[in-house]
């Protein structure tokens, strides 16, 4: 339990500060077919010839749809404040439009009373990739009635649990939809074409930004935002060429969204580097977008590196590596964190996605697996050092509670903190769970010795 001495529980991390675990629903719920759920973008790319690394589709996954009980004693064991989830949109509106499906708003209804019954604040991700597969045959999120058929789905969900969820967020990582789905297509919906993945970003953003002003004409007591993936980028080499080659990768990871939400424009570099791939925007759009927000949400993995030559081998960085072959860049955080609340008008902010891929072995019981704990007590510490640097940091959330279908890598990579045998679909709490349940009772037991103190009891 080593990690746990190094980190600080002296008040570093605010009062109020919410810690939690994440997940999304196609990667967890499986029942594909269940109870009228239709299908979804992603069950349709599953079926795709090599999409998938293991050939292996999101039909059972964690089959968490039918064992969510167990799985909400399994958070509540943990003694997480926050479960970040996503609602599936084919689950509860098949079609995307049109009627509404009972039994899958009853799921989310059970989930979330659920989890205040054991007092942990939901926090719920409206759209987290998976879209109905009837809207992207009418084109997806390419067409502009998607935006409208989301704004009318986020209103929905909002009448039925908007009272008793903490927080909303639109979209998880437009710019995984919009470039891996649209533009490299290694994601669904595999469409290759940069000027329909950049009409798809600038629809995602859209549809944000319509959604937060209808929420709040409906009097939403949850806190509305989004959750973008954001890395910092450094050039692989001093080159001209390659600093060249990072400034636009910068503007197309994160200026491209952080610029239209806080400063309503879309970066004028970057519209130059798209020329004809630039989106169509219609006039009000880019104030629709920049609609203010309660908080936002980063989800940190990595570092990248751009070269305008030879694609940089991580590999030959000399950092350690996770199993997706990431480099283990903890100070890239801080960086991350500081240059964003230096430069726009941040709400208060979430790492609502942090952690690890890597070789697990389940032998007796238990996985010790000390790597990932370390990477996790990295990135808190480095969540710590942005808060002692004056940034308004609001919660970390771990991804990922359970083991999952780790989209086109299939079941090949392990993320969670708790490990999942999917043959018999057992959960076993890793090191890594075990080592965060201890850190979390010591931020507690500091934060209550405090209040004794102050309050002088
Ligand atoms: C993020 C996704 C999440 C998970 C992690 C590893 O891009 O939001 O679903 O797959 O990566």
């Amino acid at each position: 339990m080593g990690h746990a001495d190094t980190l600080p529980a002296d008040g570093t991390f605010p009062e109020n500060f919410v810690w939690g675990v994440a997940t999304s629903s196609f990667q967890i719920e499986g029942a594909a077919k269940e109870d009228g759920k239709g299908p979804s973008i992603w069950d349709s790319f599953c079926r795709k010839d090599g999409a998938i690394a293991d050939a292996s589709n999101g039909d059972i996954a964690c089959d968490h749809y039918n064992r969510s009980s167990q799985d909400l004693d399994l958070i509540a064991s943990l003694g997480v404040d926050a479960y970040r989830f996503s609602v599936s949109w084919p689950r509860v509106r098949p079609g995307g439009q049109g009627p509404w499906n009972t039994a899958g708003l009853d799921f989310y209804q059970r989930l979330v009373d659920g989890l205040l019954a054991r007092g942990i604040k939901p926090y719920l991700t409206l759209n987290h990739w998976d879209l109905p597969d009837e809207l992207q045959a009418r084109g997806g999120w390419a067409h502009r009635d998607t935006v409208h058929h989301f704004v009318d789905y986020a209103l929905g969900l909002q009448a039925k649990l908007g009272d008793r969820v903490a927080n909303i967020t639109t979209h998880n990582e437009p710019w995984v939809m919009s470039v891996l789905g649209h533009e490299t297509g290694v994601f669904a919906p595999g469409v290759k074409s940069r000027a329909v993945a950049m009409q798809v970003a600038h629809h995602l953003l859209l549809s944000h930004g319509l959604a937060l002003q209808a929420l709040r004409a409906q009097r939403s007591t949850a806190k509305l935002g989004i959750v973008l993936n954001l890395s910092p980028i450094y050039a692989a080499t001093p080159s001209q060429a390659d600093q060249n080659n990072a400034r636009i990768e910068d503007g197309r990871l994160l200026r491209w969204y952080m610029d239209p939400l806080f400063k309503g424009t879309y970066p004028q570099d970057v519209l130059e580097f798209l020329g004809q791939d630039a989106p169509l925007i219609e006039t009000g759009d880019m104030q629709a977008i920049s609609t203010p927000m309660d908080f936002m949400g980063i989800n940190y993995y990595s570092r990248q590196m751009a070269s305008a030559g030879q694609p940089w081998d991580n590999r030959q960085s000399g950092l350690e590596l996770t199993d997706m072959g990431w480099e283990v860049f903890p100070q890239g955080l801080t960086e991350l964190l500081l240059r964003v609340h230096r430069d726009y008008p941040v709400p208060p902010l979430y790492v609502t996605e942090n952690g690890g891929a890597f070789r697990d072995c389940l032998l007796d019981g238990r996985v010790q697996d000390e790597r990932r704990t370390a990477y996790i007590a990295a990135h808190i510490a480095a969540v710590g050092e942005a808060i002692r640097q004056g940034v308004d940091m609001a919660g970390y959330m771990v991804w990922s509670l359970l083991d999952n279908f780790e989209w086109a890598s299939g079941y090949e990579k392990r993320f969670g903190i708790v490990h999942v045998d999917y043959a018999t679909q057992t959960r076993t709490c890793k090191d890594s769970a075990l080592w965060y349940r201890e850190f979390l009772r010591r931020q507690k037991a500091a934060r209550t010795e405090r209040e004794t103190v102050t309050t002088g009891a």
